[in-house]
């Protein structure tokens, strides 16, 4: 069976992320979304909010599951028998993020990393670029899916500062 982990922060989940799990779904037997818990100050959504929004978003792909890891990527990979990793590349500055991340994964541990060429429709689309823009009262619908967009809404209007 082939699978493969799809890590992330997902803090939130975009349009381009699910564009890469259901693409990736679409090629391999499994795809284990891992979404990693420890949690920068900057989050805005808890691990467990997180997984929550790509449970939803992605439950019309039977072969996708979500689940939380910390610690080494590669040791979550042992554990859960994945010998691959794939990711969602947008841009030259992605791949030199990425690369050494996959060299140092794959000498650590053998496992690969496989990179999946973003659409061009989210190449500009980061969940930071989402945090600052909905952080700032921008309209960000058009990069999430409508519940996650929902939350997103809602936590920028917790995170408002009451002026005065
Ligand atoms: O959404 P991101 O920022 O691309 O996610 C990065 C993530 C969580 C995939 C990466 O930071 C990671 O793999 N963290 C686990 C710790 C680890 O294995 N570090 C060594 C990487 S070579």
């Amino acid at each position: 069976m082939s699978r493969v982990v799809c890590p992330g922060s997902f803090d939130p989940v975009t349009l381009g992320h699910l564009d890469v799990i259901g693409r990736a779904a679409a090629l391999v037997d499994e795809v284990v979304v891992a979404v990693g818990s420890n949690v920068s100050k900057r989050a805005w959504f808890t691990p467990d909010e997180r997984v929550a929004m790509l449970r939803q978003t992605c439950a019309e792909w039977p072969n996708v599951t979500v689940t939380l890891f910390d610690g080494l990527l590669v040791d979550f990979c042992r554990t859960a028998g994945v010998r691959a990793i794939a990711k969602g590349l947008r841009s030259a500055a992605d791949f030199d993020y990425e690369l050494p991340m996959a060299q140092m994964n794959a000498r650590l541990s053998g496992v690969d990393t496989i990179y999946l060429p973003s659409s061009p429709l989210w190449s500009f689309v980061s969940s930071s670029l989402v945090r600052e823009v909905a952080g700032l009262g921008g309209n960000v619908d058009a990069f999430l899916a409508p519940a996650v967009a929902e939350q997103v809404r809602r936590r920028a209007r917790e995170r408002q500062v009451p002026s005065g």
